[in-house]
């Protein structure tokens, strides 16, 4: 492939640590703007697909600025500290920050582990900037153990600059975000901001809102856009579930109430509710760590966003039943296991977390998505996995759509009449029309549809 990109004379040379979807991705569009990158891991498997140009998740696009960059000689990968240190002074931190077995609070020994390995290897004066989602005061904590630990000592800087991007749009998100916030220490001002200027110049060049907070500010801007989003489909949810008693239909309320500029449609879609590897285990952490500070009034709220999500699943589950009868020896398709389309990820999947549920209710679940297939296994190997949607469909009693994929989207109801058993489907995403499937002679139930 060809160099599509010159490199800039004001190219820099950085770090990034954690390969998975926010670091690979960033590693590889930092690349793209120009920057020497190294990428950063301690798991080898996923260090030599990266070096191969492979993608070890599926992610829209980012192969392909992988390998451009790879072969422009501009982004390397390895697993040794001692290397990155010696590469660069500028540090990008992106490793993954999940939920603590157990608690709602969010484990920090990936981002600790490489402060406990990389600050010893500074003795040059350098820039951390954390990308992980962080429980507030993380940042502060690690620029003091940093300090400590590295022989350059004071002159060792932790910045914070949150990460906002959305799986399946991640290249997009990176290059081309709605704002850039860095948040940087008050109280020893440093050349964190000037370095993030330049390392982001392409970006503001384009005009990307850059906006400078406290360290305090920044990790909380994260937490709290991520339990807003939590919280307007929540919100949209628990309307779902007021339509269904009252005979009304969530979808075209949301229309409605999102033409209201102040509202707005977007992230108003009512279903079987939000997964993932951030919202949920986000907005625990986030309860967690009001909680510490003294301050877990403010967010018991975040406790009913919670549960209205958690309840979706439950009434998806329900819905099965109703259609089915009874789940014992019912065959249920399951159309989608990743938490959403153009993603791979079945981190806390609704879809999966669904099909288990009916599975141990005594039915035989047959589960089909385009990516997650693999995923899935690994994750519930017990589930029976289908080679297509028509496979997955082949004598059910009930098909449910669980992550609105465009090949589902797409589907005929003439495309399944000689397939299932029972012509009943129950849409768990309220992405199918349901004139066209009613006319097809179907039973059709959407979540929060008459
Ligand atoms: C989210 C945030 O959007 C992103 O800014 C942050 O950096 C990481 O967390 P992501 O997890 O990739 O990104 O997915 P997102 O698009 O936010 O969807 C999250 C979940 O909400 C999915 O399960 C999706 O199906 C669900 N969802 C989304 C709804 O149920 N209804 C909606 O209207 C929108």
């Amino acid at each position: 492939m060809t160099d599509q990109i010159a490199t800039p004379d004001d190219a820099l040379r950085m770090t990034v640590f954690g390969t998975g979807y926010l670091g690979a991705t960033h590693a590889a569009c930092m690349a793209e703007l120009g920057h020497h990158v190294l990428g950063v891991d301690v798991d080898p498997g996923k260090l030599a697909k990266l070096a191969a140009g492979e993608v070890p998740f599926y992610e829209p696009g980012l192969q392909e600025v992988l390998r451009r960059n790879i072969d422009a000689g501009r982004l390397r990968f390895t697993s040794s500290y001692e290397q990155a240190a010696e590469f660069s002074d500028i540090h990008f931190l992106g490793v993954g920050t999940p939920q603590r077995r157990g608690e709602f609070a969010a484990d920090m020994k990936f981002v600790d582990s490489v402060i406990e390995t990389l600050a010893p290897l500074l003795t040059r004066p350098s820039v951390i900037f954390g990308k992980s989602t962080v429980p507030v005061g993380t940042a502060e904590r690690l620029g003091t153990r940093a300090r400590e630990l590295a022989p350059a000592g004071a002159d060792v800087e932790v910045a914070w600059n949150p990460e906002f991007l959305r799986e399946g749009f991640a290249v997009q998100d990176t290059l081309h975000p709605d704002r850039l916030v860095l948040g940087v220490d008050r109280d020893r001002p440093g050349r964190a901001e000037a370095v993030a200027r330049q390392v982001y110049a392409a970006l503001l060049d384009e005009g990307i809102t850059f906006m400078v907070t406290d360290l305090a500010t920044a990790e909380l801007v994260k937490a709290s856009a991520n339990a807003f989003l939590a919280t307007k489909i929540s919100f949209i949810n628990a309307m779902s579930e007021v339509c269904e008693a009252a005979g009304a239909d969530v979808t075209v309320l949301a229309d409605a109430i999102g033409h209201d500029v102040r509202i707005g449609r977007r992230f108003l879609n009512a279903g079987i509710g939000f997964g993932g590897g951030c919202l949920p285990k986000d907005i625990r952490a986030f309860m967690a760590r009001a909680g510490e500070l003294g301050a877990d009034q403010a967010l018991t709220f975040l406790r009913e966003v919670d549960d209205i999500n958690m309840r979706r699943r439950t009434r998806m589950v329900e819905l099965a039943r109703e259609a089915c009868g009874s789940l014992l020896g019912s065959r249920v398709a399951v159309l989608g296991a990743a938490f959403k389309p153009d993603s791979d990820d079945v981190r806390d999947s609704p879809a999966l977390n669904v099909a288990g549920q009916i599975q141990l209710q005594g039915a035989t679940v047959s589960v089909y998505d385009p990516k997650a297939m693999a995923n899935s296994k690994a994750l519930f190997p017990t589930l029976t996995y289908a080679e297509s949607a028509l496979a997955a469909c082949d004598g059910a009693d009930v098909v449910l759509v669980l992550t609105e994929w465009p090949e589902f989207r797409k589907l005929l109801p003439s495309d399944l009449d000689g397939v299932v058993r029972r012509k009943v489907i129950v849409d768990g995403r309220n992405c199918l029309h349901p004139t066209d499937w009613r006319a097809g002679g179907w039973v059709y139930r959407g979540m929060g549809r008459p």
